[in-house]
C-alpha cells in the first residue's frame, strides 16, 4: 500500500512471478522427479513412438482429456498422470519421445511401454510360446534408465536418486496375458509367477543400489473383471463367477496369487534395505471397490463392459477393436472399462485417489503432506486424510 513510486509498481508483477515460482517449488516439495517402469497401464507415449501404427495412435484414444491420441491406453489421463499432478510435477515424459541427453527429463522419465513384460522374450521362447508384443521388457527399461541417468546428474546422482519417486509397475500382467491368450492352462501359468516376481524384485534392488529411496510397486488388477478375459473365458457355469461383481473368480484368484508372492518379495526387500521406503500399491482392492459398488463412484451399474468396443456381452470383440472398427460410448466418464483391456480416465482418477489414500501401504500421502487433492477432486468416497 505504501509503495507508490513508479519503479516499485513496475517491479510488482516480476515480484509476483518470483513468489509464484517459489511457491511452486515449496509446494512440489515431496519429490523432484518421477521415474516410471511398466506396461500399457502407465505408458504415456513410448509404444506409439516405436509402433506408429498401433491402434492407440488413433481416435477415440485420448478423446476426453487431450482431444487427440497421445499413446495413452485410455480416453484421457492414466494413473501416473494423476499422481504426478497431485505431487505437483508435470506429467511424466515418455523416454522414447525425448532426445535421451537429459534435456526435457528434469522432472523424470517414463519408461513404461504398452505390451511390455517383466520377463525377457527368451523366457517365452523357451516355453514354446510366441514372443511378446514388444522387446521392451523390464530389464530393457532399466537399461534405458541407466543410460539416461548420467545426463541428469553427471557429478553426483545421490541427491537425484534419493529425491525421486520410482514407480515400478504394474508389470507382469502381460507375461500372463500372453500365456492365457495362447491357451496355456492356469496351472502352468502359475509356475511363471515366481520368475516374474523375482524380475520385479531384482529391478527394485538395482534401483536401491543406485540410490533410490522411495518406490511404489503395484500389484495386478483383478483380471477376472476385465472385458477381454470375461469374453475369452466366458462360461456357462454359474460357480465360475463371483456373486455381486460378475467377475470370473478363478482368474481373480490368479491375480491374488501373483500379489501374494509380490508382497512376500517386498517384505524381504524391506528387511534387506531398511533405508528404502517400498510402497505397495494395491491395484486389486482399489479396482474391486469400484466393481463391488460402481454407483458409489459415479459409474453405471454394469461396470464390466467396455466403452470402446465392437459388440458382445462385454462389448469386447477381438475382430473389432478400439482404434480400429469399434464404436465408442457417449459417456466414457460413467464407464470403468475403456477398451476392454484398459480403464477410462474416470476410473483411473478414482483409483489414483485411492492410491493417495488407503490403497498404498505405507500410504503415499504419509510421506508427502503437500499432495494437491484438488487435482483429483470429485464426489469420491475416499477420504482425504490417510
Ligand atoms: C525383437 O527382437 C527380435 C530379435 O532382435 C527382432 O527380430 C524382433 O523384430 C523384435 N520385435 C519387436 C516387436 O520389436
Ligand atoms: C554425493 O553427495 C552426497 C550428499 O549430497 C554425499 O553424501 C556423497 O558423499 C556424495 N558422493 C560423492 C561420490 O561425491
Ligand atoms: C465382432 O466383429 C465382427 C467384425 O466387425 C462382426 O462381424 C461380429 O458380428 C462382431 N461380434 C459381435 C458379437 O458383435
Amino acid at each position: 500500500m505504501a509503495m507508490a513510486s513508479p519503479a516499485s509498481s513496475f517491479h510488482l508483477p516480476l515480484l509476483a512471478i518470483c513468489l509464484a515460482s517459489l511457491n511452486v517449488m515449496l509446494v512440489a516439495g515431496c519429490y523432484s522427479s518421477i521415474f516410471s517402469f511398466g506396461d500399457s497401464l502407465a505408458d504415456t507415449g513410448n509404444r506409439l513412438h516405436s509402433h506408429r501404427f498401433d491402434p492407440v495412435g488413433r481416435f477415440p484414444y485420448g478423446e476426453t482429456f487431450f482431444h487427440h491420441p497421445t499413446g495413452r491406453y485410455s480416453d484421457g489421463r492414466v494413473m501416473l498422470d494423476f499422481i504426478a499432478q497431485a505431487i505437483g510435477l508435470p506429467m511424466v515424459r515418455p523416454y522414447l519421445a525425448g532426445t535421451h541427453d537429459g534435456e526435457g527429463f528434469r522432472y523424470g522419465a517414463n519408461f513404461a511401454v504398452g505390451g511390455a513384460t517383466a520377463l525377457d522374450n527368451e523366457f517365452f521362447r523357451s516355453k514354446g510360446m510366441e514372443v511378446s508384443w514388444t522387446n521392451d521388457s523390464l530389464s530393457v527399461q532399466l537399461e534405458w534408465f541407466k543410460h539416461l541417468l548420467p545426463s541428469l546428474c553427471s557429478r553426483n546422482c545421490s541427491y537425484l536418486m534419493s529425491d525421486s519417486l520410482f514407480w515400478v509397475g504394474e508389470i507382469g500382467g502381460n507375461d500372463y496375458n500372453h500365456a492365457f491368450f495362447q491357451g496355456r492352462g492356469v496351472d502352468e501359468i502359475k509356475t511363471f509367477v515366481p520368475g516374474v516376481v523375482s524380475a520385479i524384485g531384482s529391478t527394485i534392488e538395482e534401483l536401491i543400489k543406485l540410490g533410490a529411496r522411495t518406490m511404489i510397486v503395484p500389484g495386478n488388477f483383478p483380471i477376472g473383471c476385465v472385458a477381454i478375459y470375461l469374453t475369452t473365458f466366458q462360461s456357462a457355469r454359474r460357480e465360475d463367477y463371483e456373486s455381486g461383481t460378475g467377475c470370473i473368480e478363478w482368474l481373480n484368484q490368479f491375480s491374488m496369487y501373483h500379489n501374494r508372492l509380490l508382497l512376500d518379495e517386498l517384505s524381504q526387500l524391506r528387511r534387506r534395505y531398511p533405508q528404502a521406503t517400498i510402497i505397495y500399491a494395491n491395484y486389486y482392492e482399489a479396482a474391486m471397490a469400484i466393481f463391488r459398488s460402481p454407483q458409489e463412484y459415479g459409474f453405471g451399474e454394469f461396470p464390466l463392459a467396455a466403452c470402446c468396443g465392437g459388440g458382445g456381452p462385454y462389448n469386447y470383440n477381438k475382430s473389432a477393436k478400439c482404434g480400429r472398427d469399434a464404436g465408442v460410448c457417449s459417456s466414457p466418464s460413467s464407464q470403468v472399462s475403456w477398451d476392454g483391456i484398459h480403464m477410462t480416465e474416470a476410473a483411473y482418477k478414482v483409483i489414483a485417489r485411492g492410491l493417495l489414500g488407503p490403497y498404498t501401504i505405507p500410504s503415499i500421502s504419509r510421506s508427502c503432506p503437500t499432495i494437491k487433492w484438488n487435482v483429483l477432486d470429485s464426489d469420491y468416497k475416499y477420504s482425504a486424510q490417510s
